[in-house]
């Protein structure tokens, strides 16, 4: 077992697409360090059995979480993830719904802070157009924000940065 779950959950499989380029940026990086798991066949228990943690997440229904992970979340209530590090990457599309972009990544960062983690991974917000997200705070997103609609040139150089970040963030 890797020292990293990268966990995602994808309904028309673009972040399932982008959480397997990351792991193989992270397997370059540092070979067996990361486990990928699909987070709609992952129960909390395995979820919980990393010190740390990637989350993958696309918002859906104007503001919502992606279907698998509306069904998790509330699997972790009353759980305990104090120590534990967390990031999150969110897939969303910034013209079609430039009101809730990536809305997803704050709501799963409020709920996994809720259990006392701890949210590393924050990202700029400057390269993005938008109007409203509740990922925002200040000039950053609460995670690495991915657009595969408007913006997927420059998926794979957003990829490479945030992965060098979180290996030294998560010190691992
Ligand atoms: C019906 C619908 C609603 C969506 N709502 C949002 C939204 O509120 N905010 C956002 O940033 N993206 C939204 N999106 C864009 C998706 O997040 C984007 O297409 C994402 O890449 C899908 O990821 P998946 O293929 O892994 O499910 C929506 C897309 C659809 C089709």
């Amino acid at each position: 077992m890797g020292q990293v779950g990268l966990f995602y959950g994808s309904s028309t499989g673009k972040t399932e697409a982008v959480a397997y380029q990351m792991k193989d940026l992270f397997d370059k990086a540092k070979p067996g360090l990361v486990d990928i798991a699909n987070i709609g066949s992952t129960t909390p228990e395995q979820f919980l059995g990393y010190q740390y943690l990637i989350c993958g997440i696309p918002t859906w229904n104007t503001g919502q979480l992606q279907d698998d992970w509306a069904i998790f979340v509330p699997k972790l209530k009353g759980k305990d993830m104090k120590g534990k590090k967390v990031a999150i990457f969110g897939l969303g599309d910034q013209n079609g719904y430039g009101f809730n972009f990536l809305d997803a990544v704050g709501t799963l960062a409020d709920d996994l802070m809720d259990c006392g983690a701890q949210l590393w991974g924050m990202w700029s917000t400057k390269e993005y157009q938008f109007n409203e997200s509740k990922a925002q705070v200040e000039d950053l997103f609460l995670g690495l924000g991915v657009d595969e609609e408007g913006q997927s040139e420059r998926t794979s150089a957003r990829l490479q940065a945030w992965v060098a970040q979180i290996v030294k963030e998560f010190e691992v």
